[in-house]
């Protein structure tokens, strides 16, 4: 863990991805796990899986029968999913591998999901496309994409410390994060050739970790943070931490829990 100032930073961005992100993903990984209905045996891919969260969710849902399969264009987060995945059936497989360009033979997969990648995309649509053809005849595929951004007010305060710490450059790359539409996003599974596509917001309330280490440790784990911490190195890392925490203060409880809603858009549509 970061220490109270934030600046002991342990461990690789990666390795920071995993510990930090890991409580603002957790129910959003189940929501979208629970969206394609596994079942045991089946063959399952984590698009985008970063550091493993959906690939092992779904591997504990596919038991022994099953497998699972992880791509990620980031070396650095699959070489800490592969470090995490479980020692038991079944093996979760981690490629690199950029999602319009898949090494997987046509139908595949029974399942797809794609938990936070969507908006990453250069092309969404080639993507899709390729998650269409390695989806075998009757699968399914799931993708979250964060909501706007007004709607998950860690983001906004996060956000609004990255403009002031960061520059505005920054901040706009990292609102991309948010601007991903439901619309967007079911016109290109429809493009691809996914039939009867659904979205549907999903909104939890998380209790976060206490904010004198979780503020510092989450944003030294995206690449906004790290721009942070190259231009203005661990004091300028501090300080933004410290404006989060201190534009969050009306909503943190004496007893120094926060606790505050995030919202994605949940898409779903079957080959
Ligand atoms: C916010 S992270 C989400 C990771 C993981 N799915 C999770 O739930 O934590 C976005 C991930 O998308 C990956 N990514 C971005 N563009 C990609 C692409 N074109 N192909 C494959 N992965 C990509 C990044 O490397 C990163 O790991």
């Amino acid at each position: 863990m970061a220490d109270e100032t934030g600046l002991q930073l342990r461990g690789s961005a990666p390795e920071r991805y995993e510990e930090y992100v890991a409580p603002l993903m957790a129910p959003f990984v189940e929501a979208v796990v629970d969206a394609v209905d596994l079942f045991p045996g089946a063959a399952v891919l984590d698009l985008a899986c970063g550091t493993g969260f959906a690939a092992r969710a779904a591997a504990a849902r596919v038991g022994p029968a099953g497998r699972v399969s992880g791509a990620d264009v980031n070396d650095g987060m699959l070489r800490v999913a592969a470090a995490n995945a479980p020692r038991m059936y079944p093996d979760i497989e981690f490629t690199a591998a950029p999602a319009d360009k898949l090494p997987y033979p046509d139908a595949t997969f029974d399942r797809v999901v794609c938990q936070q990648g969507a908006q990453f995309f250069t092309d969404l649509d080639a993507a899709f496309a390729e998650a269409a053809r390695v989806t075998r005849p009757g699968g399914r595929l799931a993708a979250t994409a964060w909501a706007d951004m007004r709607r998950s007010p860690y983001f906004e305060v996060q956000y609004r410390a990255l403009t002031d710490h960061a520059g505005q450059e920054t901040a706009a790359d990292y609102a991309k994060a948010f601007s991903c539409t439901a619309d967007r996003l079911t016109a290109a599974l429809g493009a691809a050739g996914f039939h009867d596509v659904t979205a549907y917001e999903v909104t939890f309330g998380i209790a976060l970790p206490p904010l004198p280490g979780f503020a510092p440790g989450h944003l030294s784990a995206l690449p906004w943070g790290q721009a942070v911490l190259d231009t203005g190195g661990p004091d300028a890392l501090a300080r933004a931490a410290a404006d989060i925490r201190e534009h969050l203060a009306d909503r943190t409880g004496p007893d120094g829990v926060t606790t505050l809603p995030f919202t994605a858009v949940l898409v779903t549509g079957a080959r």
